[in-house]
């Protein structure tokens, strides 16, 4: 069945490295505007699935389709156009070592053709909002982890992506630093933002009613609509 308001469609997917399984046989689809949780153990293969949704890697065999372009048909052109639309924030942060806090959330709305004085306002404004006004200046390879999930948060949202890719958005930070990325998370997606967390962190889940995706070993065992979270995974 189409549906219509699906922003993300993922069809019998398959994703293999060499001889291992990562994802097998994998359907969903993710409506505008949904707030999703992707669980499961570690190794079962959450960050694969958002590394395809991401075009960071190719399928190994079925079909995703995002705002309605499959992605295997995807010309080279458009990627960057496409991307453009997703925010990602990876579980090793990615940032580039040899440019500042601040170049490094810049640099999203550099290459989106934003003026000098607006990318300004809104790089401080967005690292204020993360407590991390002092280390403007700072590199990478100066700061704590938490810190840095915190630049790579503000870098993911710089954009006003319509899609939020989170790979354990919350994994180096403290209590109080997970709770204001939540927070914000929980703004962007009552702002229209289709928001997709991955997480094995069974806290984090609980703590907001939002249907649930649950992988294991490459496979979706489960889809809990928001309605019933209270079964326990
Ligand atoms: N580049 C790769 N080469 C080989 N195997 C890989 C590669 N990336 C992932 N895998 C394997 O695919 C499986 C799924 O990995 P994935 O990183 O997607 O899991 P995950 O659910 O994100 O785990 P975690 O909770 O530890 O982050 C694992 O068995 C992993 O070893
Ligand atoms: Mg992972």
């Amino acid at each position: 069945m189409i549906d219509k308001n699906a922003i993300i469609r993922v069809f019998h997917v398959h994703k293999r490295y060499g001889s291992k399984n990562a994802l097998i046989d994998v359907t969903f689809d993710v409506a505008k505007n949904e707030f999703l949780f992707i669980s499961g153990p570690n190794g079962a293969g959450k960050s694969s699935l958002l590394k395809l949704l991401y075009l960071a890697e190719g399928v190994s065999e079925g079909e995703i389709l995002i705002d309605g372009i499959n992605l295997s048909r995807i010309s080279r052109k458009r990627i960057p156009l496409l991307r453009r639309k997703i925010g990602v924030i990876f579980q090793d942060f990615k940032l580039i070592p040899t440019k500042t806090v601040f170049e490094n959330v810049a640099l999203v709305l550099e290459v989106a053709g934003n003026k000098k004085h607006t990318i300004q306002k809104k790089v401080k404004r967005l690292l204020r909002a993360g407590g991390m006004e002092e280390k403007l200046d700072s590199y990478p390879a100066g700061l704590s982890s938490g810190e840095q999930q915190r630049v790579a948060f503000a870098r993911a949202v710089a954009g006003d992506p319509k899609i939020i890719l989170a790979d354990e958005p919350t994994g180096s930070l403290d209590d109080e630093s997970a709770g204001i990325i939540l927070d914000i998370l929980k703004k962007l997606h009552v702002l229209g933002t289709t928001v997709i967390i991955a997480t094995h962190n069974k806290e984090l889940i609980h703590t907001i009613s939002a249907r649930t995706i649950y992988l294991e070993k490459g496979r979706l065992k489960q889809d809990i609509p928001r309605t019933s979270k209270i079964i326990s995974l």
